[in-house]
């Protein structure tokens, strides 16, 4: 056994380090790793230095994100040269795709696992040990692939209060820019009660807040004829729940009962992550969203309606073929309408094998770079007018994490605002009451109020946030 190889010494721990880009679906597949490989008996390492295998989940939703994967290969490459015995991964949508590519031109790479194959990382791990390369990227239609072992006792989620749970998994929408469909696969719910067995289980162990994940979330059990809404208010009972989150919705499955949910529900979280795309129907429809820009106005009237202080944030894409000044100008006035709390905003990046790829009138890359400034303006306006109508109002808020900064916490609001905290004897995990004290324009800064903390442990329905200054719930 070669000396300095942590992974040979005799009762030495085995030590792993994930990368991960994307989406919270793919923090989710790298906590469904990582819980894979403490039950393996492997432990997170500090760092990569320490680390004896490296994983990298990888994301191909924009050609940048795809490419980020070519170059840590190189680094990586140099990393595993320094140590014998170090082993390297390659998971997610870019190596569902690519898989047997990323084998053939990378012989740094040891294994390779697609999205529908997270369970066989551990093998995958015991198989490279033996000198096996392998890509595993086959297609699972069954239930097998949530299959996964509780959460391991040394296993600690990214933050001790919060927790994901998938719902469902796939699309089959095939918006004409989108690489998801061909990543991820068709579209799979999970059984009702398996969620809400989970969803016990985490409230059980103190879990306050979940999110409850899919690509198109509120699709959920469509083809089983059962409804989102009703799954969630199944689980917003569960007792200790205090917030329940999903994401992401898409207008189309947006069921009146879910905007009802919102009036009716104090523990579902008065935030709805609302991908728009674009606010000219000439471009939706050549994105096939399914629906208008009055579709979605209305969509989101009806939930003002329900939820008069719900906060919303978006996707949009500048730049997709065939967009012109007027329908740019289009999106701009529905995002100032509709007042999003935040968005992400994104260059169209024609993505191999989607339809739009192949469309007419592509758009110059400095036109849609000028689009893409004059959109997070705007964007950036809206969220720091959102922050300052906060100034004074009480919200309670999840602590996350600690800042290394002399004892700062940070956690976030209902509606998904990072709320900093400085200097507060607050832990992660911990609740607490906060008096909103200053606005900045990626965050708010709060103070946590000690004195009137028992008062407000049972006054939820006091907050108030950014659509209302009274704070009523209309329920
Ligand atoms: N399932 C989600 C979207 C997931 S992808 C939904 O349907 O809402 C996250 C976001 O990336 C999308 O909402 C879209 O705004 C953006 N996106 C997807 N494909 C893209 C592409 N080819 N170019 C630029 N942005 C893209
Ligand atoms: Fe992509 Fe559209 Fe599916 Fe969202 S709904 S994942 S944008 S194809
Ligand atoms: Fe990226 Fe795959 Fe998510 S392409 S955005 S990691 S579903």
């Amino acid at each position: 056994m070669e000396p300095g190889r942590a992974s040979g010494s005799l009762g030495a721990v085995k030590r792993f380090a994930i990368r991960t880009y994307g989406c919270q679906m793919n923090q989710h597949d790298t906590e469904k790793v990582s819980n894979l490989l403490h039950h393996a008996g492997w432990r997170p390492a500090a760092h990569e230095g320490q680390a004896d295998l490296v994983v990298v989940n990888t994301c191909s939703i924009r050609a940048k994100a795809e490419h980020r994967l070519y170059s840590d290969l190189g680094l990586l490459g140099a990393w595993k040269a320094r140590a014998p015995g170090r082993l390297l991964g390659v998971g997610g949508c870019v190596a569902q795709q690519e898989g047997d590519e990323i084998l053939r031109r990378f012989p740094q790479v040891d294994f390779v696992f697609g999205t529908h194959n997270v369970r066989l990382v551990p093998e995958l791990v015991a198989a490279a040990e033996e000198g096996e390369r392998q890509v595993r990227r086959e297609e699972v239609r069954s239930l097998a692939r949530f299959d996964l072992p509780e959460r391991h006792p040394a296993w600690a989620g990214a933050s001790p209060g919060r927790a994901f749970v998938t719902v469902m998994e796939g699309c089959d929408m095939f918006c004409t820019f989108c690489i998801v469909p061909r990543t991820r696969g068709r579209e799979i719910s999970r059984p009702a009660d398996a969620i809400a067995a989970e969803v016990e289980t985490l409230a059980r162990r103190g879990v306050r807040e979940i999110t409850l994940l899919g690509q198109t979330v509120n699709a959920w059990g469509r083809r089983q004829g059962g409804g989102f809404a009703a799954l969630v208010r199944g689980l917003a009972a569960i007792p200790g729940l205090e917030r329940i989150r999903y994401t992401s919705p898409h207008p189309v499955f947006f069921e009146e009962d879910l905007v009802r949910a919102h009036g009716e529900l104090p523990n579902l979280c008065p935030h709805v992550h609302l991908p728009l795309q674009s606010g000219s129907d000439a471009v939706l429809v050549r994105m096939r969203r399914r629906h208008t820009a009055d579709d979605f106005r209305r969509l989101v009237e009806a939930l003002r309606r329900a939820r008069p202080d719900v906060a919303l944030t978006t996707d949009l894409i500048v730049g997709f073929p065939g967009e012109g000044d007027a329908d740019f100008r289009a999106t701009l006035d529905l995002v100032a309408e509709t007042r999003f709390v935040d968005g992400y905003s994104f260059k169209y990046s024609p993505r191999p094998g989607t339809r739009a790829a192949d469309f007419a009138g592509q758009v110059p890359g400095e036109v849609a770079q000028a689009r893409l400034e004059a959109l997070q303006a705007l964007l950036r306006s809206l969220t720091l007018a959102a922050h300052r109508a906060r100034v004074g109002q009480r919200t309670r808020v999840l602590v996350e994490g600690e800042s290394r900064r002399g004892g700062q916490r940070s956690g976030r609001d209902p509606y998904h605002r990072v709320v900093n905290l400085p200097a507060s004897a607050a832990r992660p995990g911990d609740l607490v009451p906060v008096r909103i004290v200053e606005a900045t324009p990626h965050s708010l800064i709060g103070e946590v109020e000690v004195k009137e903390s028992a008062r407000w442990a049972d006054e939820r329905g006091e907050e108030v946030g950014p659509g209302s200054r009274t704070g009523s719930f209309a329920a």
